[in-house]
């Protein structure tokens, strides 16, 4: 073999044995060559997945840049420095092609995946709901609590809230219930597991409520008071036409100079007219409640025979609706309230009796039963 002949096989990439890689005579590889097929290579490519590949292929150990690389001591000691460097230049303006490309993918694939993940919640398919579509509203229970705010407000009522899950103190013994004492016979409670025994409630009524709006009156100086306390309430009762275990209450409560129990009255009877309408009145009958001294029972006219008699109201012309009285001076002391100045009245009602009273919805029970049927007519 001539000396040409040797320089000839050395210079090639490809090997002449295996047949794989290019033959290009005279010494070098053809470099050029290989840059710009892998730089189509790399333009090609739709998927950072599909240039993983590309990249593997045009710069990873087998591809023609590796190979070159690996044969550059084939090539004459004069000639490998040039194509060294040559090769070096071509391996960096690929990486940064394949970098570029990268960049781009990722951004296009990136926004893909956000509109693919997007939930169109606006979406109406027609044909695809069954019915009409209709909107909704509120549960007549809410809806008979926020028309009662709204009376109780005209009146110049403030209104708060307080918690449902209540302590001993409270739910019974700030409002004048000692432990053993029999009224407490009068709400059934729910317990909870808190502490010592009983110690830790659902609050049978929003009774509470008054103590904490006095408590935080007396601590922060603002008193008078002049509240109501709209909220939910718990007792152990069985579900009937007119008791729920859970219920709504709204507990009104004035803490003033010189209020008298024509205060009171007058009270009940402005927001009897004003919710049920002007043909339907209110009467007080004496009652008993620990926390009030006297104490009474509101009734109001029948709605269902206006007070001629029927048998709702048993005849009488007058339905029960909740209990009221002046405060007693024992509630003022276990609040810090100085009795001789200041006086008051309260009064708490069922919400969900209101809404059976003006819609005169027999059973109770189908305000909690979710039937579309019933909820609809209001
Ligand atoms: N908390 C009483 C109950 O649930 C109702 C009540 C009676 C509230 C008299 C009062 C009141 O504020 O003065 O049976």
């Amino acid at each position: 073999m001539s000396e040409d002949r040797v320089r000839e096989v050395e210079g090639s990439v490809g090997s002449a044995v295996d047949g794989t890689g290019p033959i290009v005579g005279a010494g070098a590889p053809d470099l050029a060559g290989i840059e710009q097929s892998a730089a189509r290579q790399i333009a090609a490519t739709s998927t950072t997945e599909a240039l993983s590949a590309v990249e593997t292929e045009v710069l990873g150990k087998r591809s023609p840049l590796a190979l070159a690389h690996r044969r550059l001591g084939d090539l004459a000691p004069e000639g490998r420095p040039e194509v060294g460097r040559v090769l070096q230049e071509v391996r960096d303006r690929l990486r940064s092609l394949v970098g570029d490309r990268r960049a781009v993918l990722a951004a296009a694939e990136r926004v893909a995946e956000l509109t693919a993940d997007r939930l169109d919640l606006t979406e109406v398919v027609p044909g695809a709901t069954v019915a009409p579509m209709r909107r909704g509203h509120l549960h007549l229970v809410t809806r008979t609590r926020d028309e009662l705010e709204d009376v109780f407000v005209g009146m110049g009522f403030e209104v708060a809230e307080g918690p449902e899950a209540e302590t001993d103190w409270y739910n019974f013994e700030a409002l004048n219930i000692p432990p053993a004492h029999p009224a407490r016979g009068m709400w059934d409670t729910f317990y909870l597991k808190l502490g010592e025994p009983e110690t830790a409630l659902l609050r049978t009524h929003t009774s509470p409520v008054q103590v904490h709006l006095m408590e935080s009156a007396v601590a922060q100086g603002s008193l008078p008071i002049h509240a109501v306390m709209p909220g939910r309430c718990y007792r152990r009762d069985t579900p009937d036409a007119r008791h729920l275990p859970v219920f709504h209450q709204v507990e009104g409560l004035v803490v003033d100079r010189g209020i008298g129990f024509g205060d009171l009255a007058g009270t009940i009877e402005t927001f009897t007219t004003a919710y049920f309408g002007s043909d339907i009145h209110s009467r007080l009958r004496p009652a008993y409640f620990p926390f009030t001294e006297p104490s009474a029972e509101f009734e109001i006219t029948c709605t269902i025979c206006h007070g001629a008699g029927c048998r709702t109201c048993t005849g009488t012309g007058w339905i029960e609706l909740g209990g009221c009285g002046m405060v007693d001076p024992s509630v003022f002391d276990a609040v810090g309230i100085d009795a001789t100045v200041w006086s008051g009245f309260a009064f708490g009602f069922g919400i969900d009796r209101c809404a059976q009273m003006r819609h005169q919805i027999a059973d109770m029970r189908a305000l909690v039963e979710n039937d579309i049927r019933f909820l609809n007519q209001f």
